[in-house]
């Protein structure tokens, strides 16, 4: 009987707790007056919005791109409101591009490379890959995330006497940005596979030891695979607030919710109660400030917009040492396109993106962490954060050139 099957179905979902996004679209706007700024901010205040590039609606300026999932109930209207603006649409379909992408979930294969894993099987990956290779590799854990999971670091390099200078590396801040982890694991599997036979990661793992942090936001990633795909933020509660979890790279005592940030624990930029009110923050934060004399770089793996940032990004002043990290990072930049033609911006993140205040990079900056950048790896927005796995590979393969560009730069200027 149809309605005793419905009935099931919908207890199913209800059990299951999947957001779905039926009818939503991915569109993208190109505002080139003020009256379209305008338009999108109101927008943005009147219907639920979920801004993909910018992160919120406050930064929009003319002559960017305006990258929004719309929910289904509201797509009509957002298409009358902007009707005299440009736009196109990303996404035609929100869900069928989640379903094609989430067919991993249901199989129970193993780990692979070229896959978005569960934090299941990244987690057993971790405990593997270090048991399989003690010479080179040994594992900490730095602190549990607010669910308890454990935040374990892997450590790559030779075995020394003496410690070694380090490059800090970690990936997954945003739940929904699944190529960052996919590209840590492929860190991993490189270091250690090419390791006597590549001479630079060679000479790399020799002289320096590289801290690599698979999954940061590990409650928010294994939130993205079990019940909502587009979350971004932690999944702490808070008393007095019904919504949950704040945005890991906003709360850094780094200008702290100054600039770019919201203070709505509803927002998805929310900056947080106070700076590292989250757990996972403050176990990243304890363990670079004890280790801040051998940290030599600092870099997270972000997606998307294909861009290579670096300190500032609460404030337009430039670093002290801007003239230095533009040319590493052009040079990084022009290593990562020589193999497929994919090209990235670089530059501060104010000025070459958006204000933003609380975020990693620039606190490990502040602290003394010369090296610091924020990868936003593929794509610019044709799938944005649901790059689909074919593209794992390449985009991994390029950005391990402008990953071991940095390095050999630090390494020379130790
Ligand atoms: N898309 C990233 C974010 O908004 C960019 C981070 C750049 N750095 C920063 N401190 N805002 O989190
Ligand atoms: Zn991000």
């Amino acid at each position: 009987n149809m309605k005793v099957l419905l009935l099931f179905g919908l207890v199913a979902f209800a059990l299951a707790d999947i957001t779905r996004f039926e009818g939503e679209k991915v569109l993208r706007l190109k505002p080139v007056l003020d009256e379209h700024v305008t338009l999108i901010k109101e927008l943005a205040g009147s219907v639920e919005v979920d801004f993909w590039s910018p992160e919120t609606a406050e930064v929009v300026t003319i002559d960017i791109d305006v990258d929004i999932r719309v929910p289904a109930a509201h797509v009509d209207m957002v298409y009358t409101m902007l009707q005299q603006s440009d736009m196109k649409v990303l996404i035609e379909d929100l869900q069928g591009a989640v379903d094609a992408q989430a067919d991993n979930e249901a199989s129970p294969r193993s780990h692979s490379y070229t896959k978005y894993n569960t934090w299941d099987k990244i987690h057993a990956w971790i405990a593997s890959i270090s048991s399989s290779n003690s010479q080179l590799i040994s594992k900490q854990v730095i602190g549990n995330t607010y669910e308890g999971r454990p935040m374990t670091l892997l450590k790559l390099g030779k075995k020394s006497s003496s410690t070694k200078p380090a490059i800090f590396l970690d990936c997954g801040i945003h739940a929904r940005e699944w190529i960052s982890p996919a590209f840590c694991q492929w860190f991993v599997k490189e270091a250690l596979s090419t390791y006597g036979s590549d001479s630079q990661m060679t000479s790399l793992l020799n002289q320096m030891d590289v801290f690599v942090l698979p999954v940061f936001n590990i409650d928010g990633y294994d939130y993205t695979h079990k019940s909502n795909r587009m979350w971004r933020k932690t999944r702490s509660r808070k008393s007095g607030s019904s919504c949950i979890g704040a945005d890991p790279n906003r709360n850094f005592d780094a200008g702290w919710c100054t600039t770019g940030a919201s203070s709505n624990p509803c927002s998805d930029t929310y900056c947080g109660s106070r700076p590292e009110s989250e757990i996972e923050v403050r176990n990243v934060a304890d363990f670079i400030r004890r280790n801040k004399s051998i940290i030599k770089a600092y870099l997270t793996i972000h997606s998307y917009s294909q861009l290579l940032l670096f300190p500032y990004s609460y404030t337009y002043e430039l670093a002290a040492d801007h003239s230095e990290l533009l040319k590493v990072a052009e040079g990084a930049s022009a290593a990562l396109r020589s193999l497929y033609g994919t090209r990235y911006t670089s530059g501060p993140g104010a000025a070459t993106i958006y204000p933003a205040a609380g975020g990693s990079d620039d606190w490990a900056y502040d602290l003394g962490v010369k090296y610091s950048y924020t990868f936003e790896l593929r794509d610019t927005g044709r799938y944005g954060f649901l790059l689909p796995e074919s593209q794992i590979k390449p985009t991994c393969e390029e950005t391990m050139l402008a990953v071991k560009y940095i390095a050999a730069y630090v390494q020379k200027n130790l």
